[in-house]
């Protein structure tokens, strides 16, 4: 194993953030969040990039400076190659570039829906190989075979909207700021999550759709607001607990098939819907029925942040993985 010490970047979508990692070790993970966002329920490109471009300079100088690292120390720049907002990766990968070339260090380019599963190696529990990974967040839902730690498979996934989708928009149509997720989530605690039933979607094979329970629950709401105006200020724990746990159902159906199908007992989840406290009572529930082992990362690793970016980049870096300067942001990346 050769001594590293990696500077990592995530700029994908609407958190800046930056860490230093040093021979597999998280020294530091600095992240700053993008409240422009929320008045527009949705994240908006142009703002992203212009937030990133100012946060990127402060963020990776305090990543640095808490992890006791100067430039010089550095062996390598790891960042965020794809997928995500063009203009966003452009900031994160165009900072890369140049502080590879002006160091004359090797560049590390890395998938961020590789980062989300790799953040489970942050810390311990590790899970073993091979194992399941439950990718979800709000632009992605995969089902990931996990053979090493850079040979991952997606054997299922939305064919449409992604489950963070699903939430931030039936969040809006609730009237809840951006990102609804966790306010759904902090709602559904106090609600019944049998008061409202909706149907759950089936999809062939291993996918998912949530673009037609979003369009359930819009439907659901205007019958319901026609009858009774003040429908969704009265009931609104009733119906984010229903609403969650609709999607949780139907993740976790899915998540019970690939399990069976590939005789893995070995099940994660990543991304910032894991986030979600229904989810990760359901999945260790489900756990001792299955007698699955579940690993559930802690809050910090779940939604964007560079210290997956930097666990990534480590594993890469210790199999000479390096990308040149020819390299550039790629917003549809596959695995
Ligand atoms: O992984 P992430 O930070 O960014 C993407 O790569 O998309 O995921 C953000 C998504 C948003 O849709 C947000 O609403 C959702 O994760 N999320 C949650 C929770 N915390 C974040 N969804 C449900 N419950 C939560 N507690
Ligand atoms: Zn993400």
């Amino acid at each position: 194993i050769k001594p590293s010490t990696i500077l990592a970047i995530e700029s994908s979508c609407d958190e800046t953030s930056a860490a230093v990692i040093k021979d597999g070790k998280v020294l530091s993970n600095v992240i700053a969040n993008q409240q422009v966002h929320e008045a527009y329920g949705g994240v908006v490109p142009e703002l992203a990039s212009r937030a990133h471009q100012k946060n990127i300079v402060p963020v990776i100088t305090q990543a640095l400076e808490m992890a006791k690292v100067s430039k010089k120390d550095l062996n390598a720049v790891a960042f965020t190659r794809g997928p995500g907002l063009l203009g966003a990766l452009l900031v994160g990968t165009s900072f890369a570039k140049s502080l590879a070339l002006g160091l004359g260090i090797p560049l590390v380019e890395v998938n961020h829906m590789q980062a989300h599963v790799l953040a489970h190696f942050i810390d311990t529990p590790k899970p073993k190989f091979p194992f399941l990974c439950l990718t979800v967040s709000g632009g992605h839902t995969q089902i990931v075979l996990v053979r090493n730690y850079l040979e991952m498979e997606v054997i299922g996934e939305t064919l449409d909207d992604a489950v963070g989708e699903a939430f931030d928009k039936t969040a809006k149509l609730l009237g809840l700021p951006y990102p609804g997720g966790p306010i759904i989530d902090r709602y559904a605690q106090e609600g019944n999550p049998l008061a409202f039933p909706f149907p759950e979607v089936n999809m062939p094979k291993l996918n998912y759709s949530f673009s037609g329970i979003k369009t359930n629950i819009l439907y659901f709401l205007r019958d319901k607001v026609k009858e009774d105006a003040q429908f969704i200020e009265k009931n609104m724990a009733d119906i984010c607990a229903s609403i969650q746990y609709t999607l949780i159902r139907i993740l976790l159906h899915k998540v019970k098939k690939a399990a069976k199908e590939t005789g893995i007992k070995e099940i994660a989840i990543a991304g910032g819907v894991s986030a979600n406290a229904g989810l990760r009572q359901a999945l260790t529930d489900l756990a001792v029925k299955q007698q699955w082992q579940v690993y559930i990362p802690a809050f910090e690793y779940c939604t964007d942040n560079a210290a997956m970016i930097a666990i990534a980049g480590y594993y890469k870096y210790q199999q000479g993985e390096f990308t040149n300067q020819k390299v550039s942001a790629m917003p549809r990346m596959k695995f």
